[in-house]
């Protein structure tokens, strides 16, 4: 092999897939089963779906249940499970050492290289890499990769493939391995910050080895500093470089500041590689009975929980989709991300760094005690250790990484041992990085706060159980709770269920929707449902509100997901995807979105008003506004409805003690009760604002639009389509079929609704509209057209 001066990493993109014939064999290069994919690739997102897949027949002792059901759409209903082989080819390349790195192989991973065994990595969600230089040879090399899904192996939909990119890394023989330098600030004032910087050369033993590392500032592009350091290599050890900044630029979801270190390394006065690690300078504290701090100003998450699947483009990790998703919560004031409950793609920690959110990262939800029969149990013993050091040297640099959480409502709380493994994997988090705190998603709190469990952790996080956070607070030591994960309301969008109460008994799961119909598998969009286990977002407003202590919340979730279709999972098909989302699986916000927003966006004001309007004569209609207003005024048809404003803290305690059950809901929304339905304009009006609601007549033609958060996506776009009546109002229960065609360079990628119970598949060009509304995902540049039966199509350009 010749030597090359320096790294390169390369993106593996053109593979060749098929799924597998006979155990453990791959398929031969002449078998017709083999088809081009492009990576990432997910293999089950194409459908169908179908109630037999992964059909799981368990107790969710977690949700209260105490005797086994079967649960239909667990998984998403999709073809997740099997075995399969990816294959590429490479010519030799002329470096002397040549690596894999894999941001994600879903699951159980087997890499060869010529036919030989280079690896194994079960966990689907971690990032892994490889030496293969030792397999490589003269001319070319077949890679290949065989992955298995198993089946009751996930509580939601994992994906299936090589769903993230694969790198190629090529090397000289003096060489900055994968995850090889650190970075930390351990002093950072808006005046004087410290800079550390720890730099890993392989084959550096007794040579000279020198580090030129220029600190710049990634969005004016000016050198920060820069400094030139020799050593002659008498260990193992990382290289050290130190760094004071006047006037840092410091990082937070208001200023994502980033700096590049961009360091040369030099062997016996020879350039041998280059490396660029992103960074950023913020100072992260706990403080009991303060709270958390960021640059040393409190503040409490407005965090979300997102799954890592991107609702109709599946698991396959997509740059664009994801910058969309976090565009769409930027707007509502969201400002932290949960990665819930796995090791994220780096896509979506590099978009965090670069738009301003704090990121809690978790890496699993299961320990030695497993939740499903082939979940990550089998692996913890052995691998666990592994997978937190490559989370952690994968991450750590990163300045939106703000805490760890070791774990999502591991059954491990229960046991009496428990606290020993969640110490053992703190304990390697501060090990490894020490710069952030440590947490664990609690959902079990009798036991947590009995057998030191919560006590052992840096953050008491408790998921749900809002009526505990006192007794929480009051019985461990670190003073401080957080609502590492919150809510958990169920709601589909533009459907509304009469009577709207706030109501989490049986009834939901047993599908017998209060005013509604049993057989539309929908949930109210009142956001007033919420499950035996959870809780509704005004309960988590009130105790971020009224307990100084709490540091914030995770809310379950930013965006619906493939999968877990509570309330509807037990025996319900065809729900196959979530109703928790703020925003729906075709990323299309609920009501919700706005009650949210409404609190937490503290740049724009927010006016919105529910429901729709079209209802029968006779109806009457509680109607609800979200606003960061005090109050409001409703009109029907010009004549006023009356003023309404929040109640106090007081107020609502008291409305709640005369038996109000919206007593809490009226602290944060406008309601009025009972409003006869005419047909015709409602209207509210605030300090800040108005919204309307029309009542629409029939469906007449379609409208397209692109939305403004695909702006700036040079490949992906996201078109609104939406059913509409002659005077252009959305009509609320359109649900006709619209096909798409396209002209020109550019593709239709896929649709969806945000309808759980629709089994319409992604990437086929026809799809139902839901509410009247549903979303396309068309790449490059092209026309598409849009038609429907008996109303009248529609065209877009798209550039
Ligand atoms: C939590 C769990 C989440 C999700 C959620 C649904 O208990 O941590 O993964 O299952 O419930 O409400």
């Amino acid at each position: 092999m010749f030597s090359i001066l320096l790294a390169i990493s390369t993106l593996l993109t053109s593979w060749q897939f098929a799924f597998e014939q006979q155990d453990h064999q791959i398929p031969a290069a002449n078998e017709k089963v083999w088809q081009e994919v492009t990576i990432p690739h997910d293999w089950a997102i194409y459908g169908t779906f179908d109630r037999q897949n992964d059909l799981q027949n368990v107790t969710v002792w977690q949700n209260g249940e105490t005797f086994p059901s079967i649960k239909t759409g667990r998984t998403g209903g999709l073809p997740y499970m099997g075995s399969a082989w990816y294959k590429t080819t490479i010519s030799t390349p002329q470096a002397e050492r040549v690596a894999l790195l894999f941001d994600g192989a879903m699951s159980e991973a087997e890499v060869y290289v010529n036919g030989q065994k280079a690896t194994f990595w079960p966990y689907g969600y971690n990032a892994f890499h490889v030496d293969i230089t030792p397999y490589l040879r003269e001319g070319s090399n077949e890679i290949s990769v065989r992955l298995q899904n198993r089946e009751q192996s996930s509580r939601w939909y994992p994906g299936a493939g090589l769903y993230r990119n694969v790198h190629l890394i090529c090397s000289a023989d003096v060489y900055v391995p994968v995850w090889g330098t650190h970075i930390t600030t351990p002093y950072v004032t808006s005046d004087l910050a410290s800079i550390n910087l720890k730099t890993r050369v392989e084959n550096a033993l007794g040579k000279q080895i020198t580090l030129a590392t220029r600190l710049i500032h990634k969005q004016t592009g000016a050198v920060a500093d820069s400094l030139v350091s020799t050593y002659d290599v008498k260990h193992n050890l990382p290289l050290e470089q130190n760094f004071t900044l006047h006037s840092p630029h410091l990082w937070s979801p208001e200023t994502p500041n980033i700096y590049v270190a961009y360091t040369q390394i030099y062997a016996n006065g020879e350039l041998k590689d280059e490396v660029k690690t992103d960074f950023g300078i913020r100072s992260v504290q706990i403080v009991p009975n303060v709270g958390f701090l960021l640059n040393g100003k409190v503040r409490k998450f407005q965090g979300v929980c997102l799954h890592h699947d991107l609702g109709p483009l599946g698991a396959a990790v997509s740059y664009e989709a994801i910058r969309r998703q976090l565009l769409i919560l930027k707007d509502m004031g969201c400002d932290a991300i949960r990665t819930s409950h796995n090791m994220p793609a780096p896509e979506l920690i590099e978009l965090c760094d670069e738009m301003g959110f704090m990121v809690m990262c978790e890496p699993f939800d299961e320990w030695d005690w497993g939740k499903c029969e082939n979940g990550y149990h089998r692996f913890f013993e052995e691998w666990a250790e592994r997978d937190m050091v490559n989370m952690l040297h994968h991450f750590r640099n990163n300045p939106s990484i703000v805490m760890w959480s070791v774990g999502n409502e591991v059954p491990t709380q229960c046991d009496p041992q428990g606290y020993q493994v969640a110490k053992m994997l703190q304990d390697i988090c501060l090990r490894e990085d020490g710069t952030r705190p440590c947490t664990a998603g609690m959902d079990q709190v009798s036991c947590v706060l009995e057998n030191g469990f919560a006590s052992i952790l840096q953050v008491v996080g408790l998921n749900y159980r809002p009526h505990r956070y006192e007794e929480a607070y009051q019985r461990t030591p670190q003073r401080l709770v957080l609502g590492s994960e919150t809510a958990s309301t169920v709601s589909s969008r533009g459907v509304y269920l009469l009577p709207a109460i706030p109501d989490n008994t049986e009834t939901i799961t047993n599908m017998n929707m209060p005013g509604g119909n049993s057989k539309t598998n929908q949930c109210s969009g009142y956001d007033l449902q919420y499950c035996p286990w959870s809780n509704l977002p005004d309960d988590d407003f009130r105790n971020m509100d009224d307990y100084p202590w709490t540091i914030g919340q995770f809310v379950w979730t930013g965006f619906d997901y493939l999968g877990e279709p509570s309330p509807y999972d037990t025996d319900a098909w065809p729900s196959h995807s979530s109703y928790f989302g703020i925003v729906d699986l075709a990323g299309i916000p609920k009501d919700r979105y706005y009650l949210y927003r409404a609190e937490w966006n503290s740049k724009a004001h927010t006016t919105h008003l529910l429901p729709h309007w079209n209802w029968q004569a006779g109806d009457t209609v509680p109607v609800m506004a979200y606003t960061d207003a005090n109050e409001g005024e409703l009109f029907l048809n010009g004549v006023s409805l009356g003023r309404v404003r929040k109640l106090t803290k007081e107020e609502a305690e008291a409305a709640a003690q005369a038996g109000d059950p919206l007593a809490l809901q009226r602290r944060y929304r406008l309601i009025w009760d009972n409003v006869p339905w005419q047909a015709g304009e409602l209207k509210v009006v605030t300090a800040y604002g108005e919204a309307v609601r029309k009542t629409a007549g029939k469906p007449h033609h379609i409208e397209l639009y692109e939305e403004s958060y695909s702006k700036g996506n040079e490949n992906l776009h996201f078109i609104r389509v939406q059913v509409c009546d002659k005077d252009g109002n959305v009509c609320p229960a359109a649900d006709q079929l619209v096909s798409f065609s396209t002209k020109g360079t550019g593709r239709f990628v896929a649709a969806a609704n945000g309808d759980a119970a629709n089994l319409d598949q992604f990437h086929l060009p026809r799809h139902h509209a839901f509410a009247g509304e549903l979303t396309v995902i068309v790449e490059g540049e092209c026309t598409l057209t849009a038609t429907a039966k008996g109303i009248r199509k529609a065209t877009i350009q798209i550039q």
